[in-house]
This record gives structure tokens, C-alpha cells and sequence, in this order.
């Protein structure tokens, strides 16, 4: 039977947090499914796409681009990888820390509840947490490994990152073509993993939406892939993905009275926070926030005093940087498209 035509049979007793908490707890719910975007980690210090004055594509003059996702598109970056490189530079993994929404998504899984966390996220920081890499879909692909746009070799890590540290491009040993990390470029085809795990959403219990417009296809459809009986909740700055017809979209309104989708108009992290308090679990939660986080911080304290004479402090970061992405696992890789 077609989502759409299906009838909704639980329901939450009102649109809040408190229904969703007695839902997981009457439901023992145990397949929840995480769909994330980059409002997960701009606590991080990594600005998102689209927020007004804040967001990347607001923010791109100096590189002079067509048109601001042009950054992120294959044939643009065929002709001209500079701009991608530049801005490579300043978001690169091994600079950033994980945010609590992101433990919140391991806390999950220490509970026996996370089915999948599907995320557009290129910065690694779901792994970063220690959240098993069987849980995570990196649907836009990573910064984690990188191939050349020409042979479609494998490259060598650490030379694409100390290139994309200093903004330089790395070129292929083979072929000298242009070495692109494995990101999904619009125009370029979503990772084998993610289609292959989509039939996730057909058993999942619950679904929570963290920090993500929702403008990127197939992506953005996805909310609609769980059963009508499952609620579904949007934690985000602005309310996103609206019913715009029938069977397609969120329904916050409830018009019918029955609630099934609820918004929690704030951060992630005070969603997660919010939610952590009402389960129970927010000691647990704020003890692996800060374990984990003191964790990373002293592996990527940069020490003027280790810096060995002669070495330039640069090459120095860049090294540090390295040891810690080392303990990233290397990930493989329809087009994305903005609604
Ligand atoms: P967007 O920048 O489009 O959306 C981020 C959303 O998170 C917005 O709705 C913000 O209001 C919200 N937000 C920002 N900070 C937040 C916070 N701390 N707490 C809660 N909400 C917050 O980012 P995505 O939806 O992830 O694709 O973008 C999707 C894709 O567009 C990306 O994966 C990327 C981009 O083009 C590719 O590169 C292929």
C-alpha cells in the first residue's frame, strides 16, 4: 500500500516533547531512525548552507561564483576547484568537535534504539563520537577519503589533506587529473550505501529530523518513507518540510486532531537536551558529551613547545590534524538536488 493511502493508527496524545517521551516509553521503541543536517553542527563552529547572513552560501563573494551552490557542483568543479579548496580549507575536518546533539545520536545507540542515522553531513562528526560507522549513512559522502575526477583512483589521504589544509589542490600521481574528496557534488550520484539501506524506513518506530532545510533531494523526501503510524519529529531554528499536498511532508497542525508530527522550534542541542531531561537519560548524556569531548580536545591540543626546531608551526598543525583524522575509517561513494 502506498504511504500515502495508509491509515494512521497510533498517535501521539498531544504535539509535544512529553507525548513523544510517553510514546518510547508505552512503544519501547527501539528502531529509531536520525535524519540530520548541518544545524547539528553549527554549535560546532561549522556554519550551515542556507541560514541568512550565517550560512556558507551567503557568505561566498570572494571566490566569485556563478552562483553560490556552484561550490559544490561537478562541472563547475572540473573547470575551477579553487573555490572548493578555499573553502575545503576552512571546514575540513580535524578543526571541530562534536557537538551534544551528536551524542545524543551515540546515546542512542548505548540504548538499543538507533536503526540509522542518515546524515547530508561531510564533516565526520558522527564518527568522531564513536558512533559505529554500521549506524551512520553519510548520504552527501565525506571528507573521510578521496579520488581523482579523472581515473577515479583512490588517493592518498594524507596528501589530500595537507593539500586541502594550505587551500591547494591535489592532483592525481596517475594522471594529474583534479582530486576531489568523496563528497556528493550536485550532479553526481548519492553513495550506493544510502539506497541500499532505504528500506530502513519501512521498520522504523520513530523518526527525530535534526537541523537540515530539508531543500535537498532525495533527500528531503525521505521523511515520508516511515509508516504513517510513526511519529515523527522536527527539531530545528525555523519549521521545515510542510505538508504541501496530501501524504507528503510534516503536518504540524494536526487538523484532523490527530498528532502525529511535532516541532521543537529551537537549537538542536536544546531539543536533544530537552528531550535527554524528560527520558531520564541527561546525566548520562552530559557525562559522554564532556568524556568525549575532553577526549578529542587533548588529542588536538596544538602545543607551541612540540614544535621542533626548524618545523614550520603550519606543517606542525597539519600533522597533529592528521593523527587524529588517522582514526576516521575510510568511507565509499541520484544526484542531489535543491527543491
Ligand atoms: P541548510 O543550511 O540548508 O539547513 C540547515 C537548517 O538548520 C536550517 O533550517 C537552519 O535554520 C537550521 N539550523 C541552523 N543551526 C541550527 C541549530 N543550532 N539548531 C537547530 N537548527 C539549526 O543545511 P542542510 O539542510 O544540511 O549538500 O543542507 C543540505 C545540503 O545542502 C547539504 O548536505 C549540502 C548543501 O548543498 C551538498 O553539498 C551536496
Amino acid at each position: 500500500m502506498s504511504k500515502a493511502n495508509q491509515t494512521i493508527k497510533t498517535v501521539l496524545k498531544e504535539p509535544t516533547l512529553e507525548s513523544i517521551v510517553d510514546y518510547i516509553k508505552e512503544k519501547n521503541v527501539k528502531k529509531v531512525i536520525v535524519m540530520s543536517g548541518a544545524g547539528i553542527s553549527t554549535a560546532a563552529g561549522i556554519p550551515d548552507f542556507r541560514s541568512k547572513d550565517t550560512g556558507l552560501y551567503h557568505n561566498l563573494q570572494k571566490f566569485d561564483l556563478p552562483y553560490a551552490e556552484a561550490v559544490f557542483d561537478i562541472d563547475y568543479f572540473m573547470e575551477k576547484p579553487e573555490p572548493f579548496y578555499a573553502l575545503a580549507k576552512e571546514i575540513y575536518p580535524g578543526q571541530f568537535l562534536p557537538t551534544k546533539t551528536h551524542y545524543f545520536i551515540r546515546l542512542l545507540q548505548e540504548k538499543g534504539m538507533l536503526l540509522r542515522n542518515f546524515t547530508q553531513n561531510i564533516d565526520t562528526l558522527e564518527r568522531l563520537t564513536g558512533l559505529d560507522q554500521d549506524y551512520i549513512i553519510e548520504a552527501h559522502g565525506s571528507f573521510a577519503s578521496a579520488s581523482c575526477t579523472e581515473c577515479k583512483e583512490k588517493a592518498d589521504s594524507d596528501m589530500v589533506r595537507d593539500h586541502a589544509l594550505r587551500g591547494k589542490v591535489p592532483k592525481c600521481e596517475s594522471c594529474d587529473g583534479f582530486i576531489k574528496p568523496d563528497i556528493t557534488f550536485f550532479g553526481e550520484n548519492l553513495p550506493k550505501r544510502f539506497y541500499d539501506n532505504l528500506s530502513d524506513f519501512d521498520d522504523a518506530d520513530l523518526l527525530i529530523v535534526l537541523g537540515t532545510s530539508l531543500q535537498v533531494q532525495p533527500f528531503a523526501s525521505l521523511i515520508d518513507e516511515v509508516p504513517k503510524s510513526v511519529p515523527r519529529l522536527l527539531i530545528n531554528k525555523e519549521m521545515v518540510g510542510v505538508q504541501k499536498s496530501k501524504g507528503s511532508g510534516f503536518d504540524f497542525k494536526s487538523k484532523k486532531g490527530v498528532h502525529k508530527d511535532v516541532y521543537f522550534s529551537g537549537t538542536c542541542d536544546e531539543g536533544v537536551t530537552k528531550l535527554a531531561e524528560l527520558l531520564g537519560w541527561d546525566k548520562e548524556l552530559n557525562k559522554m558529551y564532556e568524556k568525549g569531548t575532553e577526549k578529542l580536545k587533548s588529542q588536538y591540543v596544538k602545543e607551541e613547545t612540540e614544535i621542533e626546531p626548524g618545523q614550520q608551526k603550519e606543517d606542525k598543525e597539519v600533522d597533529q590534524l592528521a593523527d587524529v583524522l588517522d582514526k576516521l575509517t575510510a568511507e565509499d561513494s541520484s544526484t542531489p538536488k535543491t527543491t
